[in-house]
């Protein structure tokens, strides 16, 4: 759909034709942000309605891409997954795989004017009605952010500002939201009640304080307080402890699952660590070089993981009680995002691949309803057998490993 760089004998690319790649760049996406601009659209435009309304976000078909100057980046290539109301998501993948960017998307945060979402809706459930905020402007997105959808970033001390007090970073969510028509009294109290609800002693304290003078573990805390001031449907968690050793991670997981219990949201969980996800998640979606490649819940993920990708990611991860002397690790690296095989995108790493897989990308494939695959080995008749294969695989990809580091 979008022009290709054309690149010289060794791979560069020549001014001119970086030059051209930015001109035309620059024509797509002031189309984009003109639209995102303007002011006092009629909601009709952009209302729609919830497939499932039980859903509280439903991703269909998104396509996010990076204008680049040198070349589209297809960060997120037909992205389908539903978030149901008061469940948590686990997505997983490898970096670069673009699970932020999807978030980023539904928050509508992505890196302007580069970043667009150019195919697919976005609906987002806000009770009475629901949105596509692909379609929404910049005035919705702005009503929303916070008080519907927020965001616990995975870094706080680059996310928090450093030359504001945490008190008033807090109270700053609450004034343009819930508390538009309170005093400055009454804020200040919910800023106070939201770092005592985040299990911080001494909030009163902590309000008067710069993000410098506290620990990364209380900096996380505050990202979640001031996430979770308005009583948002959806929290977007993008690694929210990667930062933090175990013991902390277990209590800010913890403080997430029961404060999104008390107001009844749901999670979409962005994590590297499988370990988090098996606690957390009820639903896991496992997202490969831009699309998703396996979907279901979170003990088919992990009892039964049918994709060669997700079969691999588990046989990577350590196990409590079994001695290994080296982990298994996937061979080989992610594709260019710029340029894309026009088939399997994981074929090249695959050590299950079949005679199937040279054919275009595959489709979904259902295993019950609700754990799909995109997978050649799962098509037709095939399908129970390459089920249980998998099993034995799985062990045998462990195994491996155990017996290798033993000869040593
Ligand atoms: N502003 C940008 N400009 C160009 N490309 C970008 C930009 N932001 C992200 N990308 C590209 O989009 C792809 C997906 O990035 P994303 O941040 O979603 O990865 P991720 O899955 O969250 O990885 P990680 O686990 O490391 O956080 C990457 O290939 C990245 O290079
Ligand atoms: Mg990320």
């Amino acid at each position: 759909m979008f022009g290709n760089s054309k690149k010289d004998e060794a791979g560069y690319l020549s001014a001119k034709e970086s030059r051209r790649i930015s001109k035309e760049n620059r024509k797509i996406t002031q189309d984009y942000e003109k639209k995102r601009k303007r002011k006092n659209v009629d909601p009709s435009e952009y209302a729609c309605e919830m497939r499932d309304p039980n859903n509280a976000v439903e991703f269909d078909d998104v396509h996010t891409y990076f204008f680049t100057d040198t070349g589209v980046v297809k960060s997120v290539d037909g992205v389908t997954y539903d978030v149901p109301v008061g469940k948590t998501v686990g997505v997983v993948g490898e970096s670069g795989c673009g699970k932020s960017v999807t978030c980023l998307s539904l928050i509508q945060l992505l890196q302007r004017p580069q970043g667009q979402v150019t195919g697919g809706a976005i609906r987002l459930n806000l009770g009475d009605h629901a949105i596509d905020v692909t379609k929404a402007p910049e005035e919705a997105m702005q009503k929303i952010r916070g008080s519907e959808v927020s965001m616990i970033y995975q870094e706080p001390m680059t996310s928090l500002n450093p030359v504001f007090k945490i008190g008033e970073q807090i109270e700053e969510v609450i004034a343009l939201h819930d508390g538009k028509d309170w005093d400055a009294e009454r804020i200040k109290a919910r800023a106070i009640e939201m770092i005592e609800t985040v299990g911080i002693a001494n909030s009163e304290g902590i309000y008067g304080m710069y993000p410098h003078e506290l620990s990364g573990g209380m900096r996380q805390r505050i990202m979640i307080a001031i996430a979770l001031a308005c009583n948002p449907r959806i929290i977007i968690a993008d690694e929210p402890t990667t930062a933090l050793d175990v013991t902390i991670q277990a209590q800010i997981l913890d403080l997430l699952r029961t404060l999104k219990d008390k107001i009844n949201s749901s999670i979409i969980l962005v994590t590297h660590d499988l370990g988090v996800v098996a606690e957390m998640a009820d639903y896991v979606v496992v997202m490969y070089a831009g699309r998703i490649v396996e979907r279901g819940t979170a003990e088919e993920i992990f009892d039964h993981p049918a994709h060669p990708y997700t079969i691999g990611l588990m046989a990577s991860k350590p196990v409590v009680g079994k001695k290994v002397k080296r982990l298994y690790s996937i061979p080989g690296k992610v594709p260019n995002p710029v340029d894309m095989p026009n088939y399997c995108y994981f074929k090249d790493r695959c050590e299950l691949c079949v005679k199937a897989c040279d054919g275009e990308y595959p489709h979904m494939v259902r295993l019950s309803p609700t754990h799909e695959v995109s997978c050649y080995r799962y098509y037709d008749d095939a399908s129970a057998s390459a089920a249980t294969e998998t099993a034995a695989v799985l062990d045998e990809l462990i195994a491996g490993t155990d017996n290798e580091g033993e000869d040593k």
